[in-house]
């Protein structure tokens, strides 16, 4: 049988809750502490401090963040955007408690999301995967700026490649994972990622730890 290419069958649903558990325990768990020296408790005392009740997730992958969040109020319009089918159907699963809206789309169009605008959007680790270098990566804020509320937060993460502190280990990955094509951040430096966002933002902050830049941006 002809199945176009992004068809969900169950061979590839069992195969893609494998590789999500393997990305919560590897990437989240051992990757963040050992390699990039980033813990994921910090990334996630971000998501405690600062997702509110009418929130919009980028690049949402497994849900972890949402589904850990202790959200000061719980939320009560949740809005996941991701470009792959299969993590975005993860993780509307994983986080239907709150009855999250998912959405299918890449953060390089103009989102379509309808009135009203969020108070909150979180973009974790998602800049690092996207093509191009920073300044390009730039368009995301421009279509992220549009669709919050005038005095909503806007923060995330993203591994940088200049300007931050690489161990051995880093490297090997940085290196591998860029020849991969699973990052694209050879050219992402911490200058560039603060230049970029005071360009959309009037308030941005950009906190170093290990090889991420935290980042958290108002107005
Ligand atoms: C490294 S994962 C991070 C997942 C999650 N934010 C976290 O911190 O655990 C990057 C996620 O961004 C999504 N992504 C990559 N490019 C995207 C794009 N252009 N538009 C929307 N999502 C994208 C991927 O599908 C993936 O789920």
């Amino acid at each position: 049988m002809n199945r176009p290419s992004g068809f969900i069958t169950p061979r590839r649903v069992i195969g893609a809750q494998l590789l999500f558990a393997i990305y919560d325990s590897l990437v989240l768990g051992f990757s963040n502490r050992f390699v990039w020296k980033c813990p994921t408790r910090r990334l996630l005392a971000q998501y405690d401090d600062m997702a509110s009740a009418n929130h919009l997730e980028v690049g949402v992958g497994t849900g972890f963040f949402l589904d850990r969040c202790r959200f000061r109020t719980a939320p009560s319009r949740l809005v996941i955007l991701d470009q792959n089918a299969y993590t975005l159907a993860h993780a509307a699963f994983r986080l239907r408690r709150y009855s999250a809206q998912a959405y299918q789309r890449s953060i390089l169009e103009p989102l379509k999301l309808g009135d009203p605008g969020f108070d909150s959007v979180g973009i974790n680790y998602v800049l690092h995967c996207l093509p191009g270098d920073i300044a390009g990566k730039a368009v995301v804020f421009e279509h992220l700026a549009r669709v919050m509320n005038p005095n909503a937060v806007l923060f995330g993460s993203t591994t940088l490649y200049h300007g931050v502190e690489k161990n051995p280990l880093a490297r090997l990955c940085l290196a591998a994972y860029n020849r991969l094509g699973i990052f694209c951040n050879l050219d992402d430096s911490l200058d560039g990622l603060k230049k970029m966002l005071a360009q959309y933002f009037s308030e941005t902050r950009v906190e170093v730890i290990g090889c991420s830049g935290i980042f958290v941006c108002r107005g």
